[in-house]
């Protein structure tokens, strides 16, 4: 069974997954106003990806016979003054996110539930890559920057990412 405390902490997750998803489809809403089509493409398959972070752990606490809470998403901001600025956000952003997952792998280490430790692991892992693109995305804006020629060719690569489903759901019955 999985504790209370764990339990608590994974509703929190959720919600707080659910609030990335809902801050990068804002910065692809703001990147499409500005006309960056590539760039909101981006942050697009990023708030499908945070869906999938809440999904999973939505799919666990079910398995674990353990009810999901829903809570209200806070409001995101709406407008940036430039794309560097998303992706510094975006970067600042995802290392709360690490230490929130951190803290969940710490109360399941604590609990002894190494089922939960387990599920975690895919968590912990994609925090490393999270935070690894959004740092790419800073160098690569950061290298354009004042070029609007390399802004623009910058904004075309970016319009090619493409969603692909979080393994743990690929694997899933759901
Ligand atoms: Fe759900 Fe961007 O981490």
């Amino acid at each position: 069974m999985i504790s209370t405390k764990l339990h608590t902490a994974i509703n929190d997750q959720i919600n707080a997954e659910l609030w990335s998803a809902y801050l990068y489809l804002s910065m692809s809403m703001d990147a499409e106003a500005k006309g960056f089509k590539g760039v909101a493409n981006w942050f697009y398959v990023q708030w499908l990806e945070e869906q999938d972070h809440a999904r999973i752990l939505m799919n666990y606490l079910n398995s674990r016979d353990a009810k999901v809470t829903l809570k209200p998403i806070e409001p995101v901001r709406t407008e940036w003054d430039s794309v560097l600025e998303m992706f510094t956000e975006t970067l600042r952003h995802e290392k709360v996110v690490t230490g929130l997952i951190n803290n969940l792998a710490a109360i399941a280490a604590e609990d002894h539930d190494f089922a939960s430790s387990n599920m975690l692991v895919w968590f912990v892992n994609e925090q490393v890559e999270e935070e690894e693109s959004a740092r790419e995305m800073i160098f690569a804006t950061e290298s354009v920057e004042g070029n609007k020629y390399g802004m623009y060719q910058l904004d075309k690569e970016l319009a090619a990412r493409v969603y692909t489903q979080a393994s743990p759901l690929a694997s899933s019955a759901e």
